[in-house]
């Protein structure tokens, strides 16, 4: 067996005219978190649908826990927990009620789920909610009780949808400390977002896909330092137009000025950085600060997803080889 709890081969799905997946390969380690980072539309519930046995693919391959999402569903579904996009909760019954009720559908026999809806309620801070009724649970607590049903059964292999779209700041940063408590546990967890910088909070590997295609994957710093190259920022202690003219003559062609700040290019990082600064001191311009800027996340998803054009579908012809 693989120590991958997920990896997927070139996954590919069709809804008519629709390519959803076009190919997307993931190799997940064992008690990581991976982020599937994409827009509306770029194919993530369908990679997780496929994942959690939900949906065949037409073509491709993958494993789950070990186990063949094809000749195997029934072993993998044992192991797996999912989040799905939309709640899946009796309203008219508590929070407690429905986790018990999910965990005797795992067949865990009343006394066990009885004590597991208790200990998840604890978990995810929902003691007092677990007595109410889920039609008067706000935005957050419902995905929270979410959540805590998908690991009613110990699952080795989390699956969670979307799960902070459309919360509020306040509740999606609750739904991050559950996640990294999760992950502590040992679980690992395939989350898909349209945020970077939940992708970035959370994963350990993020891998993008637009329209079908894993255009670009791997660390959030990895995906930085791919796509653009770091800059060196001096900023000056005023944005005295004649010394922001002679700092920028010195950092050469491609520097810029913006406020009292000039960036220019750090293609060799630190060493770049020592560069300018033996420069400076030559200069004697008043100097605040200088310092690496990382592009951000944000700045690497519009490269990563420009490159590859328009958002027409994607033509079978266009599939790389
Ligand atoms: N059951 C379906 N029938 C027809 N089209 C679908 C179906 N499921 C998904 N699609 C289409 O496949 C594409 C990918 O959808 P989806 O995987 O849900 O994207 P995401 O979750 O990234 O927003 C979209 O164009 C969507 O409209
Ligand atoms: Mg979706």
């Amino acid at each position: 067996m693989s120590n991958f709890a997920i990896s997927a081969q070139h996954l590919a799905r069709s809804f008519g005219e629709t390519h959803a997946l076009v190919d997307v390969s993931l190799d997940i380690p064992a008690g990581s978190v991976c982020a599937l980072l994409g827009r509306n539309g770029a194919g993530k519930t369908t990679t997780v649908r496929i994942l959690t046995t939900l949906l065949d693919p037409d073509d491709g391959h993958a494993q789950v826990a070990g186990f063949d999402i094809a000749s195997q569903a029934d072993r993998v579904r044992e192991r797996i927990g999912v989040t799905g996009q939309t709640a899946t909760m009796d309203e008219l019954l508590t929070g407690h009620e429905n986790l018990e009720i999910i965990g005797r559908f795992s067949h865990l026999g009343a006394a066990v789920s009885r004590q597991r809806a208790d200990e998840l309620l604890q978990q995810f801070d929902l003691v007092d909610a677990g007595r109410m009724l889920v039609k008067k649970y706000s935005g957050g607590m419902r995905r929270r009780l979410d959540l805590a049903a998908s690991l009613i059964a110990n699952p080795e292999v989390l699956f969670l949808d979307e799960p902070t779209t459309g919360l509020d700041p306040v509740a999606r940063s609750e739904m991050w400390v559950a996640i990294r408590n999760l992950v502590a546990r040992g679980t690992t967890v395939l989350l898909t977002t349209q945020y970077l910088d939940e992708a970035d909070q959370l994963a350990d590997t993020i891998v993008v896909v637009d329209r079908g295609l894993v255009v670009a994957e791997g660390t959030p710093e990895q995906l930085k330092a791919s796509i653009g190259r770091p800059s060196v920022v001096v900023t000056l202690v005023d944005a005295d137009p004649a010394a922001l003219l002679k700092v920028r003559t010195a950092l050469g062609a491609d520097a810029v000025i913006r406020g009292r700040s000039v960036s220019a290019p750090a293609a060799d990082g630190l060493e770049s950085l020592a560069k300018v600064v033996t420069l400076l001191e030559e200069l004697g311009v008043p100097i605040h600060e200088v310092g690496l800027e990382h592009p951000s996340l944000d700045e690497v998803f519009s490269a990563v997803t420009h490159r590859i054009g328009d958002h027409s579908p994607v033509a079978p012809a266009e599939i790389p080889a």
